[in-house]
């Protein structure tokens, strides 16, 4: 592969290759010396049209740890203000010879279009509600550490499964890595049938997370409605929010994940989202940054002269 555009273009071997990479960086970043300058001389663009802190500064990180240039778009600054097509801005940015460039877009397949006027490998840090492909890849990575494995487990990913690429992206990482995915959300926020992908949708929250291995909540997300049903965070929450009382209906052992940002008392409660005995939020941040590390040096290895993959 050229580019990352999305799970959904991988074989599971090559997402558990991603991970196996990734675990390498895990301990690169906590050593207290993090660089390892394999990238030097390599120019990566980090171009984000939609608002980030996880993804754009992971990135950042990831790419200044292994020595890359790295440089920041500042869109909001950007002549795509001026009325610049997004074509005119990729061919600009590939004018200048960049070795890797970075995307968030609000629309989906944005990132596809771009990755088909560069020389260089793009990457996909969210498009619209297509897919978040290093979010699917980090959670992985978080379930298959803490729990050892992620074939056999029951994950229950919980809320606004419609519009989320990040809901796109861990269900088909974690289907393609034999985990039993099941979808939990109001009926007008879960996908219509034709899409489901093979998992199971509940409008129950209980039922939803009996015996659940994984929790997996996700952000009621209002900019992405399309003036369709919305809950109330008093109606959410009251149906669809971890509380410790529902919580109490998963596995004894159960493993809570949120991708960030949280509306805290909507979808999770602070009780649960603080317990690091359950919680993992912060260690998905943690392996961001890992797994992002992986997706830059892999993706590069072809333009460094080192082996390939696929
Ligand atoms: N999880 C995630 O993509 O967070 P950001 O929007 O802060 O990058």
């Amino acid at each position: 592969h050229r580019h990352l555009l999305g799970i959904g273009e991988l074989q599971p071997h090559e997402i558990a290759f991603l991970l196996d990479e990734a675990e390498q960086w895990v301990a690169v970043n906590r050593a207290a010396t993090k660089h390892d300058d394999r990238l030097a001389g390599l120019t990566q663009i980090n171009a984000f049209f939609e608002n980030s802190t996880r993804t754009l500064l992971s990135f950042e990180i990831a790419g200044k740890r292994l020595g890359a240039d790295t440089v920041n778009m500042h869109v909001a600054q950007s002549s795509t203000k001026k009325g610049e097509t997004l074509i005119d801005t990729a061919k600009t940015l590939n004018a200048m010879r960049a070795d890797l460039i970075v995307i968030r877009h609000q629309s989906s397949g944005a990132v596809q279009l771009i990755a088909d006027k560069v020389d260089c490998p793009v990457l996909n840090a969210g498009d619209g509600r297509h897919e978040h492909p290093t979010q699917g890849l980090l959670d992985a990575l978080t379930i298959r550490r803490r729990k050892g494995r992620i074939a056999g487990l029951v994950v229950a990913i919980c809320g606004d499964i419609l519009h989320s690429r990040v809901a796109r992206s861990n269900i088909l990482a974690l289907t393609a890595l034999a985990a039993e995915v099941r979808l939990i959300g109001p009926p007008t926020l879960l996908p219509t049938a034709i899409e489901r992908m093979g998992v199971t949708c509940f409008t129950d929250m209980d039922a939803g997370l009996d015996g659940a291995d994984v929790v997996m909540m996700l952000r009621l997300q209002n900019e992405r409605m399309d003036g369709g049903f919305i809950p109330s965070a008093r109606e959410y929450r009251h149906f669809w929010g971890l509380t410790e009382q529902r919580l109490a209906r998963a596995a004894p052992d159960v493993l809570v994940m949120h991708p960030g940002p949280m509306n805290r008392g909507i979808e999770i409660d602070s009780a649960i989202a603080d317990d690091p005995a359950v919680s993992a939020v912060t260690e998905q941040v943690e392996m961001g940054v890992a797994v992002r590390m992986a997706c830059l040096d892999v993706l590069t290895r072809r333009r460094r002269g080192v082996e390939g993959w696929a």
